[in-house]
């Protein structure tokens, strides 16, 4: 398009400038000839300020007409900022985000150079919306693909009548734990939509956030109990004001996590501090760690730091970058400490007062 643009523009200084070499010779012979017949005798200067005028008056109107002739026969088109601007707008509204005005297809004057930056930047983000949906929508069916195909074949694989007992519950848990991960996704996937469009009230109260983690670690005594892994406390008595039922959510899945990547035996501290106008939280285990070029991608939807998706078992990818959208809706930081094979620790610091 831009080649096209370039070519046909130098077509029309080429041919403008033929007409201006013709235009002038023919002034000049025709001023010339008048000169002649009437046996003027003027200098030199007069002669040439006269052929200038004369050849100038008659290069316009040859231009004026062939750009009118040009015009109607369509070798040339209007230059029409506000034709290009509407023309784009109705191509993103027909879902081409691909647009680009180039600075040469329209006159460069406020407001009309305003507008072209608008409809480039507009076209350049629903540019970037559409491809983060088509890769929302990629994840989301990967996410559900690969659990219904364990489901179907394993119990496929339990129609077999010659399976021994112990090899039929095998199978068993692991449709269970694959139904349980597609519950979670869909709960998951639930509350982000609900926290993106604020359809969830973020509704402040006052209350001990202490008193809430140590519940927090009661309700989920099954989990490390089962894993052998041991819990240690420090809360100091920290009271905040804060949306209670997002931070429960926020400290599920970041002790979630803690007791999932770290195998049996391990430890797993959690700190309360009341600093001057902030409250720090922060989450220790001695699990598997996350690898330091990781550690930028683990709040990004759906990002799993096994790549073979070996482990995706374990979870969708999702966890953490809810806690991040709550952490944030609290204006408040969350911060990552690995070693790979060593351990991990989440901080997060809230502001006291919402
Ligand atoms: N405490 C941790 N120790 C080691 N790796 C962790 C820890 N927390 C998170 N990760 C890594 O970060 C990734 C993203 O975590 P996130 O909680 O978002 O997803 P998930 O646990 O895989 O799934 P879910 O959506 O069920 O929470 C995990 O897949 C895991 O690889
Ligand atoms: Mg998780």
């Amino acid at each position: 398009m831009k080649v096209k643009h370039k070519i046909s523009g130098l077509v029309r200084f080429i041919l403008m400038l033929i007409f201006l070499v013709i235009m002038y010779s023919a002034a000049f012979f025709i001023t010339d000839y008048i000169y002649k017949i009437l046996d003027w005798e003027l200098n030199e200067l007069l002669n040439q300020i006269i052929n200038s005028i004369f050849g100038l008056i008659l290069t316009g109107l040859m231009l004026s007409i062939i750009r009118k002739i040009a015009l109607s026969k369509g070798w040339m088109r209007k230059r029409d900022a506000f034709g290009t601007i509407i023309e784009a707008v109705e191509r993103i509204a027909t879902g081409d985000f691909s647009i680009r005005l180039d600075d040469d297809d329209i006159h460069e004057h406020y407001p009309v150079a305003k507008l072209r930056e608008s409809v480039n930047k507009m076209a350049l983000e629903l540019d970037k919306m559409e491809n983060m949906r088509q890769e929302f929508i990629s994840n989301v069916s990967h996410e559900i693909q690969s659990p219904l195909t364990s489901i179907s074949g394993f119990a496929e694989i339990l129609g077999n009548e010659e399976l021994s007992l112990e090899e039929r519950q095998h199978y068993l848990g692991i449709i269970r734990i694959e139904s349980k991960r597609l519950s979670r996704l869909s709960d998951n996937l639930l509350q982000l939509a609900s926290l993106d469009a604020e359809t969830i009230k973020f509704e402040p109260e006052v209350y001990h956030l202490d008193e809430q983690v140590r519940n927090l670690i009661l309700a989920c005594e099954p989990q490390w109990a089962v894993k052998k892994v041991e819990i240690e406390l420090v809360l100091d008595k920290v009271s905040i004001t804060a949306d209670k039922d997002m931070l429960t959510q926020a400290w599920i899945n970041l002790i979630n996590n803690s007791i999932k990547y770290t195998p049996e035996g391990g430890r797993i501290k959690i700190e309360l501090y009341q600093e001057s106008k902030k409250v720090l939280f922060k989450i220790t285990d001695t699990g598997i760690g996350i690898a330091e070029e990781d550690q930028k991608h683990i709040f990004e939807r759906f990002f799993k730091t096994d790549k073979s998706r070996q482990r995706s078992k374990k979870g969708n990818g999702l966890g953490l970058s809810i806690v991040k959208k709550i952490i944030d809706m609290h204006h408040g930081e969350i911060e990552v400490d690995s070693k790979l094979g060593e351990g991990t620790s989440f901080t997060v610091l809230l502001p006291v007062k919402q």
